[in-house]
């Protein structure tokens, strides 16, 4: 069992790998490129994918994610990409300077598409803290930044099979691949 996953960021791709071979589904990786509305993550997720499998005339997985800081108003939520790349983590922690309240949310919204048909989503939400300072050299973007609830350290402080055991990107795609074993033996 396979499945393309259309993404120009590595880090997902070794994510999701990871995550996808323990349901036996194997993953093959395609940067595409497909353009990425400004919107809710479900918004993106969809049109991304269904944007996908209608140029490759195949079933394809998008997936949109971003970091969600409570005492910010939720942000940069879907602005995450777009503040990673200009405040960056410093910027970001400047915001939280003397923030009391540091909950915060990664939310992960996987799409998967057929060329015909309208497109299904599946979310994965993992809760945690903003740390004061950036710890860890693991994983990409805000990981250091981000205390899951239940640890000590940052997702940048573990090592991807650790982060993968529970991260919003575990989730969405959890629910995805019990979903897709399902469609796939409904069609045999
Ligand atoms: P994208 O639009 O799904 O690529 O994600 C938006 C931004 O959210 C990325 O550029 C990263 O800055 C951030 N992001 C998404 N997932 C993660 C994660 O697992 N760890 C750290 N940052 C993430």
């Amino acid at each position: 069992m396979k499945v393309t996953f259309i993404t120009g960021n590595q880090h997902k791709v070794k994510e999701a790998r990871g995550i996808l071979q323990q349901f036996n589904i194997k993953l093959e990786h395609l940067d595409l490129g497909y353009p990425e509305l400004q919107g809710e993550l479900t918004d993106v997720a969809r049109y991304g994918a269904k944007y996908a499998a209608k140029q490759l005339g195949t079933p394809v997985i998008v997936e949109d994610a971003g970091l969600f800081i409570k005492a910010l108003g939720w942000f940069p939520g879907t602005y995450s990409s777009y503040v990673q790349d200009t405040l960056g983590n410093e910027g970001i922690l400047k915001l939280m300077n003397n923030v009391q309240d540091r909950y915060a949310e990664f939310r992960s919204v996987v799409g998967f598409a057929k060329p015909k048909t309208e497109p299904e989503i599946f979310l994965g939400v993992v809760g945690g803290h903003i740390a004061h300072q950036e710890k860890g050299k693991h994983g990409f973007a805000y990981d250091p930044l981000f205390i899951p609830e239940g640890y000590d350290l940052t997702f940048g402080e573990l090592e991807r099979e650790k982060k993968n055991e529970f991260s919003h990107r575990k989730r969405s795609m959890e629910n995805f691949a019990h979903w897709y074993k399902n469609f796939i033996i409904s069609r045999e």
